[in-house]
C-alpha cells in the first residue's frame, strides 16, 4: 500500500476493481523499471542513496523485470491500484526496507507521464520502420508496373488513363506523410517530467538533467504543472493513427473492389484471404476489410482523450488514467494492419493485361483529344464543347472514340484530321503525358529510384 497513514478503512473491493489500472499498465513494466532504475541513480549522485543500497535496488528491479517476462509474477489487480505501486510493494518484498527511499521526491504523477512517454517514443520509433517496410513493398511491385495500364478514376468514373505502378506511388506519398507525422509526435513526446513530482517539483536537489539523460530524452520538461499536466502527446500519437490507418483504409477499399469479378484486376494471394463456410467459390479480401473497419476504432480511441482531457483542471486528475488503453489499442490496430496491408502488396499477383483492349478507344482518352485540338490554337473551352460532341456521337453510334471514322469527325469540326486518332490509342498512351508528377512510365521509374536511395 503507497498510502494509508490517515486511512482508517482499506478502499472497498468493488472500487479497487472499478480503479485499478494493473490489469493494462502492466503494459508499461519495463519503461517503469527503466524510470525507477534512472531515479534510483540520481538519488544515489546526490548522496540520497548509498552505493550499496543502489545496487541493492537495481539488482531487485532487475529481478522484477525478469520474473515478470518469466511469468513468474503476476500481481493481482484486487490487490493493487497500478503497476508503480505494485512494483514498489514487490521490491519491499525482495530488499526489504530500503525499497522505501526510491519513490523519493517522486510521485506516481511524474513517474507515468514518464514511463508514458517512453512507451510513445518507443511506438513510434516502431510504427515509422513498419511505415518503411510497407513502403519498400508498393516500390517492389511498383518497378513491375510502371507500364500496366488502369483506367484512373474521380468520382469513381472512369476519368483518365494511368499506371498501376503511379496508383502505388501515390500510396508511398501517403506513407511518406505518416511517417512525418510521427516524427512531430517523436519530437513533442522527447521531454523528461521525471523530477516534477506531484505537480511543482521538490525541494530536494534532484538533478533532472541526470535522469533525463539515462532515459534518452533530449531534455527536462520546463514547466512541472505543464509536465504533470500533459497528454498532448498522446492525441499527437492518437492522431497520427487516425490518419495512418484513413491511408490504409483508402487502400483497403481499393484492394477490395480490384479484386472483385467486376474489377478482375488483382487476385489476393491465398495466405491473406479466407473461404466461406457456406459458399465453396468465395475467396474473401477479409484482412483489407478488418482493416478498413479498425479505423473506426482507432477514431473512437482519438475522440475518447480528447473528450476525457476537455475541461480538467490542471495538474493531475485521475481521469488521465484513462490514457492508456485507447493508445494500446490503436497502437496494435495500427501496427497490425500494416503488416496486414503489407502482406498482401507482397503477396498478390497483378492481372497485367486486363484493361490493354478494354481502354482501347474508351472516353477516358476524351481529355487527351481537348489537348490535341488546344495545340492546334483552339481555346480550351471551345474544344471541351467540340469533345463533347465527339462523344455524344460515339455514344449515338453505339461505338467506342476509335471506331469513329475521320469523317464523322470531320463533320463535328473541319480542324479534325488523321493524327486526331492518334490519341484514342490505349498503348503509348502513359507515355504522352508531359508533366511532371504525371504517370509517364519514364518519370514514375525516376521516382520509384528516388524513393529507393530515400528509404534505404
Ligand atoms: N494509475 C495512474 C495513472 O495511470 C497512475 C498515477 C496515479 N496518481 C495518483 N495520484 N493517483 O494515471
Amino acid at each position: 500500500m503507497l498510502w494509508g497513514g490517515r486511512f482508517k478503512e482499506k478502499l472497498n473491493d468493488t472500487a479497487m476493481e472499478f480503479s485499478s489500472s494493473l490489469s493494462f499498465d502492466i503494459n508499461l513494466i519495463n519503461e517503469d523499471i527503466q524510470v525507477s532504475t534512472a531515479h534510483a541513480e540520481m538519488l544515489a549522485t546526490i548522496g540520497i542513496l548509498s552505493k550499496d543500497e543502489l545496487s541493492e535496488m537495481v539488482a531487485g528491479l532487475e529481478t522484477i523485470k525478469n520474473e515478470s517476462s518469466a511469468g513468474k509474477w503476476n500481481p493481482d489487480t484486487l490487490e493493487y491500484e497500478d503497476i508503480h505501486s505494485a512494483i514498489e510493494s514487490r521490491l519491499g518484498e525482495l530488499i526489504g526496507a530500503t525499497a522505501g527511499k526510491l519513490h523519493t521526491g517522486r510521485s506516481r504523477n511524474d513517474q507515468v507521464a514518464t514511463g508514458f512517454r517512453l512507451w510513445t517514443k518507443k511506438a513510434i520509433t516502431s510504427l515509422s520502420e513498419q511505415l518503411s517496410i510497407f513502403q519498400e513493398a508498393l516500390l517492389l511491385l511498383s518497378e513491375k508496373h510502371t507500364e500496366t495500364i488502369m483506367p484512373g478514376y474521380t468520382h469513381l468514373q472512369r476519368a483518365q488513363p494511368i499506371s498501376f505502378a503511379f496508383h502505388l506511388l501515390a500510396y508511398v506519398e501517403m506513407l511518406e506523410r505518416d511517417k512525418k507525422r510521427l516524427q512531430f509526435v517523436l519530437d513533442e513526446t522527447d521531454s523528461s517530467p521525471l523530477g516534477c513530482g506531484a505537480l511543482a517539483g521538490s525541494t530536494l536537489p534532484l538533478d533532472r538533467n541526470i535522469t533525463t539523460e539515462k532515459l534518452g530524452f533530449s531534455k527536462p520538461s520546463s514547466n512541472a504543472l505543464d509536465a504533470i499536466s500533459d497528454r498532448d502527446f498522446v492525441l499527437d500519437f492518437l492522431n497520427a493513427c487516425n490518419i495512418g490507418m484513413m491511408h490504409i483504409s483508402r487502400l483497403s477499399e481499393e484492394l477490395i473492389l480490384w479484386s472483385t469479378t467486376e474489377f478482375n484486376f488483382i487476385k489476393l494471394g491465398d495466405t491473406y484471404t479466407t473461404g466461406s463456410s457456406l459458399m465453396p467459390q468465395k475467396k474473401n479480401p477479409d484482412m483489407a476489410e478488418l482493416s478498413r473497419g479498425k479505423t473506426g476504432r482507432v477514431y473512437g480511441n482519438y475522440t475518447a482523450i480528447a473528450t476525457m482531457m476537455k475541461g480538467l483542471p490542471l495538474s493531475y486528475n485521475r481521469d488521465m488514467q484513462e490514457d492508456k488503453e485507447p493508445i494500446f489499442d490503436s497502437y496494435k490496430s495500427y501496427s497490425q494492419a500494416l503488416a496486414m496491408m503489407t502482406g498482401m502488396i507482397n503477396t498478390l499477383s497483378v492481372n497485367e493485361n486486363r484493361f490493354i483492349k478494354e481502354l482501347e478507344g474508351d472516353f477516358l482518352f476524351a481529355t487527351e483529344l481537348a489537348e490535341w485540338l488546344v495545340i492546334k490554337g483552339v481555346p480550351f473551352r471551345e474544344s471541351h464543347h467540340i469533345v463533347g460532341e465527339v462523344v455524344k456521337a460515339a455514344e449515338e453510334n453505339d461505338v467506342k472514340l476509335h471506331q469513329l471514322t475521320i469523317e464523322q469527325l470531320k463533320n463535328i469540326n473541319s480542324i479534325f484530321d488523321e493524327t486526331a486518332l492518334e490519341v484514342f490509342k490505349a498503348d503509348g498512351a502513359l507515355y504522352r503525358k508531359k508533366t511532371y508528377g504525371s504517370p509517364n512510365p519514364d518519370m514514375v521509374r525516376t521516382e520509384i529510384k528516388k524513393w529507393k536511395t530515400k528509404i534505404n
